[in-house]
C-alpha cells in the first residue's frame, strides 16, 4: 500500500496523538494524585498494578519526542493537558511548573512548525475531586470551567485547535458501569449523572475558551460500529441499544439536544434534575468534531437486566487488544455521522491505530497495513462527500494503556519501558513516507 498527499484532498491534515497520563510520567513536575493512581492502586484493575508515575518520561524528554514528530512530516500533534499537573488539588492553587511545561511544549511545536491540538481531559482527574464524587458531582462543569480557564489563558493564544473531553463514552459509561476505568464503579445513578456532567462540562468549557476569542474548538467522541450477531428482531434491538449509548447519546446531545429513548429507558430516572435545561449549553457550537475509532462489536440480546446485551464472538482478524480489525465501520461512521448529526462541520479522525506485540528487530507490517486499510476508508468517506478534514494516528509512541499497562503497545515508535529508550518502527518510517511534501 501506498500514499502520498495528493490522494487526500488539498489542506487535510496528518497528525499523532497522545495524552499526558500515559506519557508524561506524572510523578515528576509537582503534578497532583488522580484517580487513575489509586485505581491502580487498587489490586485486579490494572495488568501488574501499573501506573503513570513515569510512563515514557516525556516530561524531560519533550523536545527529542517533537524532534521525531516533526522529522516523520506530521502537520499536527494532538497532546492532552493534565488537570492534575496544573492543579494538584483540582482547584485553588496552581502549580506554576505545570503550567510553564505547557507554555514551553506549545511553543516547543510551534519553532518545529507542529499544529498544537490540544485536548484538556484525557482522564487523569485530580483525586481531591474523584474524593467529592468526579464526573457525578454537579459542581463538575464549574470546577472544568475554572480549570479550562486557567489552561487555556496561558496556551490559548498559540494552539491551533482546543477540544474539552476526550471520549465521553469512556469517561463515564466504562468508568461508571463497566468498571473498567477509573474510578471503576459499576452503577447506573453514577452513570446517568457521569454522561450528562461530561457532556455539560464540555459546553461550559467551549464557552470559556469562546470568551477567551479561541477558535478551532472541537469534541472528540469515540465510536463503535455495533452489529447484530443474527437477524433475529432481540439481537438486532440489543445492536440498536449498544449503538444508542455508545455513539448516539453524545452525538444527540451535541448536535440534537436530545438524548436517544434507547438510552432514556435505562438512565432517564438517574438523571439529575433539570437535565433538559441543560442543552443550550451542550449544544454551544462547535467548528469541528473529532472521531475515535478502533474496532467494531458484534452484539446479542442477553437476558439480564438493562441495557440487556452482549458481545458475541467476533469474526474478523484481531489486534494485540483482541479488537476486531474492520475498517468499513470509520467509513460508515464517518458518512453516517455528517449525515445525521454533523453537516457540513469538518470531521477529523482524532484517533486510529492499532496494539500489536511489537519487538525492535521486527517490522510491525501488521501496523502499516492497518493504518493504510483505515486511510482507504477516508479516502471512500470522502468519495462519499463526508466532510473529512485530517487523520491522526494513535499513537506516536508506545504508552501507558490504562487497565492494561505497558503491555499493549499502540506506537509508531517502540518504546523499551527499562530504558526509555525510543526507536522508531516501520509504520514510523512508512508514514514518513506517505506523508512527505
Ligand atoms: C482510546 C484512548 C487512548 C488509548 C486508545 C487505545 O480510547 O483515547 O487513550 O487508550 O483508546
Amino acid at each position: 500500500m501506498q500514499f502520498a498527499r495528493t490522494d487526500f484532498p488539498e489542506g487535510f491534515l496528518f497528525g499523532v496523538a497522545t495524552s499526558s497520563y500515559q506519557i508524561e510520567g506524572h510523578g515528576f513536575g509537582g503534578a497532583g494524585p488522580t484517580h487513575w493512581d489509586s485505581f491502580a492502586a487498587t489490586p485486579g484493575n490494572v495488568v501488574r498494578a501499573e501506573h503513570g508515575a513515569v510512563a515514557c518520561d516525556h516530561y524531560h524528554r519533550w523536545a527529542t519526542d517533537l524532534d521525531l514528530i516533526a522529522a516523520m512530516g506530521a502537520d499536527v500533534y494532538r497532546f492532552s493537558t493534565s488537570w492534575a499537573r496544573v492543579l494538584p488539588e483540582g482547584t485553588g492553587q496552581p502549580n506554576a511548573e505545570g503550567l510553564d511545561f505547557y507554555d514551553r511544549l506549545v511553543d516547543g511545536m510551534l519553532a518545529r512548525g507542529l499544529k498544537p491540538a490540544a485536548t484538556l481531559y484525557h482522564w487523569e482527574l485530580p483525586q481531591a475531586l474523584a474524593d467529592q464524587g468526579g464526573w457525578r458531582n454537579a459542581d463538575m462543569p464549574d470546577w472544568f470551567a475554572d480549570y479550562t480557564h486557567l489552561v487555556m489563558s496561558r496556551i490559548g493564544d498559540r494552539v491551533w485547535s482546543a477540544a474539552p473531553i476526550n471520549e465521553p463514552w469512556c469517561v463515564s459509561w466504562l468508568s461508571h458501569f463497566e468498571g473498567a476505568h477509573a474510578p471503576g464503579l459499576r452503577d447506573i445513578r453514577a452513570t446517568a449523572r457521569a454522561m450528562h456532567h461530561v457532556l455539560l462540562s464540555h459546553g461550559r468549557s467551549i464557552q470559556v475558551m469562546r470568551d477567551l476569542g479561541m477558535k478551532n474548538l472541537g469534541a472528540v467522541c469515540n465510536f463503535e460500529w455495533a452489529e447484530p450477531a443474527s437477524d433475529s428482531p432481540e439481537d438486532i434491538a440489543a445492536a440498536n441499544r449498544y449503538d444508542a449509548i455508545y455513539n448516539r447519546f453524545f452525538l444527540g446531545g451535541l448536535f440534537k439536544g436530545a438524548y436517544p429513548a434507547e438510552v432514556l429507558a435505562g438512565l432517564g430516572p438517574h438523571l439529575p434534575k433539570g437535565w433538559e435545561d441543560d442543552f443550550p449549553t451542550i449544544q454551544a457550537p462547535l467548528d469541528w468534531l473529532g472521531l475515535n475509532y478502533y474496532t467494531r462489536k458484534l452484539i446479542r440480546h442477553a437476558d439480564h437486566a438493562w441495557p440487556s446485551y452482549a458481545e458475541a464472538p467476533t469474526r474478523l482478524p484481531l489486534t494485540q487488544m483482541g479488537w476486531e480489525i474492520y475498517p468499513d465501520g470509520l467509513r460508515d461512521f464517518l458518512i453516517r455521522t455528517a449525515r445525521d448529526y454533523s453537516g457540513t462541520l469538518p470531521l477529523f479522525v482524532t484517533e486510529n491505530g492499532m496494539a500489536n506485540p511489537d519487538r525492535v528487530d521486527q517490522p510491525d507490517a501488521a501496523r502499516i497495513a492497518y493504518l493504510g486499510s483505515h486511510l482507504q476508508a477516508v479516502q471512500a468517506a470522502i468519495a462519499a462527500g463526508a466532510p473529512v478534514a485530517g487523520y491522526f494516528v494513535w499513537s506516536l509512541m508506545d504508552n501507558y494503556e490504562w487497565s492494561l499497562g505497558y503491555e499493549k503497545r499502540f506506537g509508531l515508535i517502540h518504546v523499551d519501558f527499562e530504558t526509555l529508550a525510543r526507536t522508531p518502527k516501520a509504520s514510523y518510517h512508512a508514514l514518513a513516507q506517505w506523508w512527505r511534501d
